[in-house]
């Protein structure tokens, strides 16, 4: 058997389309409606590609921001993944090119036998060779990518809420408006809205090339079809917007339900006048939504704060560190403080604060130890540092470390993608 590990050239694309999931139906591995899916099915339903799918896959194949990847065993894909070039804001607000692993997927006559192993070894390598300090995923299984130095970043919420239960603590008045919008438009208004979110938001994604094009297209899986809701400030600027869907059911338990798939704003105002429309919006009894952070305001502006029912969360972006130099200084620090870190072996003097950080190669000793995975899981500010210490992850050396690099990393709010790849 020989392998070989290669991009792939343009003839090539649909002998490697035919090994990835999302070409042939993905296997229905969520037991229970996803935390980024707003219907009732444990996972949309997925059906194999048909010829004109895949020739408008190979063709997008061909883009510069993608870079397939496969294992040839004796001349024939058996096994492919992808890198997409994207960017991830970091706390202080840089957008860093990060390398996105996606469509990752070995023909099950081939599997367990390194072929994964040494798609990822070449993918991470050009990563580096580009300059790209941080790769990243979004992981179909918890056990497969920590070896590979992938660790959880963000998580996400699915929530829903009986309408009946919804009383908002304060009076509101909207000095803006609302508008129902068709899919044109919205792809418009999604454009520009999510570019101003994620200037601001640590752990947002940019979205690939096309992903505000054919709103309309949503796969419906009986769903029904996308509705457009568009907050205007009082000045006519667009600063909200929410995408939901009314299913119809047959069952009437099921009936009565809207579904948010995707929902920004700009500003409070537009929060509360979107949030007031969707949870008292006439004839639906229960609204669920999907992709949420897991710092949701929204708990907090209701009279009873159970009535948000928390009923899926998941690790959403997976980061994996491939420059702690650079990347610790890509960002910046909610203090300043100077601190020497062990990173999987190697030491580093971190002096950070909150205009940025440099991070130099050191032979002092270490205030605390950690690994690459823990780095990742710390460095978007997602998770605490005594948590990971609790779970004998993080080492403390010296006297406060873990609450120093705590008050280092922390964002003002919790880190969030709502858009992957
Ligand atoms: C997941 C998948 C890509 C792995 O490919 P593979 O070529 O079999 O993986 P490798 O043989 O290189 O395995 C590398 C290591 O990961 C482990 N591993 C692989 N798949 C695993 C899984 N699903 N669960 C736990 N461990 C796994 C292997 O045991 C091996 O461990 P080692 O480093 O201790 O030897 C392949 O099994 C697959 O296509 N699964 C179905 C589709 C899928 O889940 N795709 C992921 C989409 S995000």
């Amino acid at each position: 058997m020989t392998i070989e590990i290669r991009p792939i050239t343009p003839a090539e694309a649909k002998e490697y389309l035919r090994v990835l999931p999302y070409a042939n139906g993905f296997p229905q591995e969520e037991p229970e409606p996803s935390a980024w899916y707003a219907g009732r099915a444990a996972w949309p339903p997925q059906v194999p590609a048909t010829p004109a799918d895949l020739d408008r896959y190979a063709e997008q194949l061909q883009a510069d921001w993608i870079r397939p990847q496969a294992a040839f065993v004796d001349g024939k894909i058996a096994g492919g993944s992808a890198i997409v070039s994207v960017e991830v804001t970091v706390p202080g607000g840089r957008q860093v090119a990060l390398g996105g692993v996606t469509s990752t997927a070995v023909l099950p006559t081939y599997r367990r036998r390194g072929l994964l192993r040494q798609i990822m070894g070449a993918m991470l390598d050009d990563c580096r060779e580009r300059g790209e300090s941080l790769a990243g995923l979004s992981a179909s299984e918890g056990t497969i990518y920590g070896r590979y130095g992938f660790s959880p970043a963000t998580f996400q919420h699915r929530w829903e809420v009986r309408r009946t239960d919804v009383a908002f603590r304060d009076e509101f008045t909207d000095t803006g408006s609302l508008e129902l919008v068709d899919a044109a438009e919205a792809g418009s208004v999604w454009q520009v809205l999510h570019e101003r979110i994620r200037a601001v938001r640590v752990g947002e994604i940019s979205p690939l090339p096309g992903r505000w094009q054919g709103l309309d297209a949503l796969p419906a899986d009986g769903a029904g079809r996308a509705h457009h809701l568009v907050h205007r400030d009082a000045a006519g600027e667009v600063d909200g917007a929410a995408i939901f869907r009314l299913p119809w059911a047959t069952d009437p338990a099921d009936a009565g339900e809207l579904q948010v798939e995707a929902f920004e704003a700009l500003t409070q105002e537009a929060y509360r006048a979107l949030w007031g429309l969707l949870l008292d919006f006439d004839l639906t009894k229960r609204v669920v939504a999907a992709r949420r952070p897991v710092d949701e305001p929204l708990r907090w502006m209701l009279t009873n704060p159970r009535a948000l029912k928390l009923t899926r969360t998941r690790d959403n972006l997976w980061l994996n560190i491939l420059d702690v130099r650079r990347a610790l200084e890509a960002r910046t620090y909610a203090a300043s403080d100077v601190l020497v870190l062990e990173v999987a072996g190697g030491s580093y003097r971190l002096d950070a604060g909150p205009e940025g950080a440099s991070c130099t190669a050191t032979s002092e000793s270490a205030d605390l130890s950690l690994g690459l995975n823990e780095l990742g899981t710390l460095y978007l500010g997602g998770v605490g540092v005594s948590e990971l210490a609790h779970a004998g992850r993080v080492a403390e050396h010296t006297t406060r470390a873990l609450s120093r690099l705590d008050a280092l990393l922390r964002p003002d709010r919790a880190p969030h993608n709502a858009v992957g790849f």
